[in-house]
């Protein structure tokens, strides 16, 4: 008899083929609207397998109600939304879709570092809005980013592919990491610092980790002051890494010069949130990964692993 499984949102037809062969797959098959939480426990609890977003959180509840549930399939690297103690102590076999997104997730790091440097978007509202008076010469005069020091802290393998693009702008790049990776220091041209002095030193910081409970707020008010005046913030791991009451003090006061965000403790983030007041953050709606072929990949390595757990195999990128 075919697994049955639940699949959280409509996803790319490929994958969904790849899934319908083997299983019989009931989907919440909306775009931009996730399953409600009352929808999704109902689903899940006769399913053998789920395939899921980071949008939704397998937590407790869930797990414990699915009673047939084998696979936990998470079409995200990031894999914080879900319990994974619980799913290991019922022997449930989670899994995410690295190796995939790292070189466009770096491409959109860069991209936003650069945006946020150059005040891009502020720019390009400007003109819009009729301020384009004349060429002046201190007019949206931004940071520069060749020969500046960047440091990145989680060098994971986006973390290293944010490295190679920036030593093509002859940027100093400096990482820190629970574990020191001297092979790749080497082969990268990049030198290791401490928390403290990567935050001190560098003119971007690029948070690059992944959100555990180690690195909740690991950047807070204490390591916000410890920046330099004229610093970046770039994050494009999870919200919750970063303090926003923090970080929205240190813009405003002008302790640090601007923050590029492509990701918020609450998503999506409320248009009233005060970040969004400020002209010296750049934000954007969790679009790391959103290039048309990379989001087909993750999906398509998202149903392989799916269908390798339901078999009894184990998945590639199991992560327990
Ligand atoms: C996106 O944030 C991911 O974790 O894949």
């Amino acid at each position: 008899m075919k697994p049955t499984i639940y699949i959280t949102r409509k996803i790319p037809d490929e994958a969904l083929q790849i899934l319908e062969e083997e299983c019989n797959v009931k989907m919440w098959d909306k775009e931009d609207q996730p399953v409600p939480r009352e929808v999704l426990v109902k689903e899940t609890r006769e399913v053998d397998g789920l395939f899921c977003l980071l949008t939704e959180a397998i937590d407790k509840e869930i797990i414990e109600n699915a009673s047939h549930l084998k696979v936990v399939s998470n079409m995200a690297v990031g894999y914080d939304n879900i319990d994974v103690e619980t799913a290991s102590q019922k022997n449930i076999m989670v899994t995410n879709t690295p190796g995939v997104l790292t070189e466009t997730t770096a491409d959109l790091t860069f991209a936003l570092l650069m945006s946020t440097a150059r005040r891009l978007i502020e720019s390009s509202n400007y003109l819009r809005a009729g301020k384009w008076s004349t060429w002046s010469p201190m007019q949206l005069t931004g940071q520069d980013i060749h020969g500046a020091k960047l440091g990145i802290i989680g060098l994971g393998r986006i973390g290293q592919a944010l490295a190679k693009r920036a030593k093509g702008f002859d940027m100093e790049v400096y990482y820190y990491n629970r574990s020191r990776k001297p092979k790749i220091e080497e082969e990268l041209g990049l030198q290791y610092a401490s928390l403290e002095e990567l935050l001190s030193d560098s003119d971007f910081i690029s948070i690059l980790t992944p959100y555990t409970a180690e690195t909740h707020h690991l950047i807070g008010e204490k390591e916000l002051q410890l920046m330099k005046s004229s610093a970046c913030l770039i994050n494009t791991s999870r919200g919750g890494i970063v303090n926003e009451d923090a970080l929205y003090s240190a813009l405003k006061q002008k302790k640090i010069w601007a923050a590029g965000l492509d990701v918020f403790d609450e998503e999506p983030v409320s248009l009233n949130h005060p970040l969004l007041e400020l002209s010296n953050v750049v934000t954007l709606p969790h679009i790391g990964s959103a290039s048309i072929a990379t989001r087909k990949k993750m999906a398509a390595v998202a149903a392989e692993d799916l269908l390798l757990g339901l078999k009894g195999e184990t998945p590639k990128h199991l992560v327990n």
